[in-house]
């Protein structure tokens, strides 16, 4: 079941955002060996890679063992400024991701995100993110089972099941499953990737 922002504004959301990433900016989610998997089942070239709400880098320089072009987004200026000594061959610019950069549209080999569930609205989000892809490109959604998330709050506007998110992807976007597997992410939280082409 889709659980939509508990916001009242935008704006609110953002600051909510921004405070929460200021807040958090040493921490991280990511386990770098889920992108090494990725990688290994996407298993042609990548040029180009874009990460949404990166906070220290740690998928982008990941990624950027692999390809030469890898930027990441991040909300949280404070926490850009504070990790800017890890973002060594990724480039990470401080940008809300639910908002589109005209300079990169259709330029992504892989598109991806463990942040879905920080998006303000998922389906413009995802839209936006779409458009990001080249034509055989791969919008990569790295999905923490909500279920064995406890760590989840306030700050994560939406939750939902990765069966789900599978679900609409396929139907609203008419996007297809192109792989999916399960990995670790935060305190050993199980996190399903989902992995789609046009
Ligand atoms: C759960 S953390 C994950 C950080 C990182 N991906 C990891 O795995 O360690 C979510 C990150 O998304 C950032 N974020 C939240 N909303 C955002 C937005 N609208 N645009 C860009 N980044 C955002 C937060 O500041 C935070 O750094």
């Amino acid at each position: 079941m889709v659980e939509f922002t508990r916001y009242k504004t935008y704006e609110e959301y953002l600051t909510a955002q921004i405070d929460a990433g200021t807040k958090k900016k040493t921490g991280f989610w990511i386990k770098p060996h889920t992108i090494d998997m990725l990688v290994k089942k996407e298993n042609r070239p990548i040029e180009s890679v874009i990460c949404h709400g990166v906070r220290t880098g740690r998928e982008s320089e990941k990624f950027a063992e692999y390809a030469t072009n890898v930027v990441g987004t991040e909300i949280s200026r404070e926490s850009i400024e504070y990790n800017k000594p890890n973002y060594k061959k990724s480039t990470v610019v401080e940008w809300d991701f639910n908002k589109q950069n005209l300079e990169w549209i259709g330029k992504f080999d892989i598109v991806y995100s463990n942040c879905l569930d920080h998006a303000y609205d998922p389906l413009e989000t995802l839209e936006v993110w779409i458009d990001q892809l080249k034509d055989n490109g791969t919008l990569c959604l790295d999905c923490v089972n909500f279920a064995d998330a406890p760590g989840a709050s306030d700050w994560d506007p939406y939750q939902d099941t990765p069966d789900h998110i599978e679900e609409y992807v396929t139907n609203v976007f008419s996007m297809k499953l192109k792989y999916s597997f399960w990995s670790l992410g935060g305190k050993n939280n199980e996190t399903k990737i989902l992995a789609f082409t046009k």
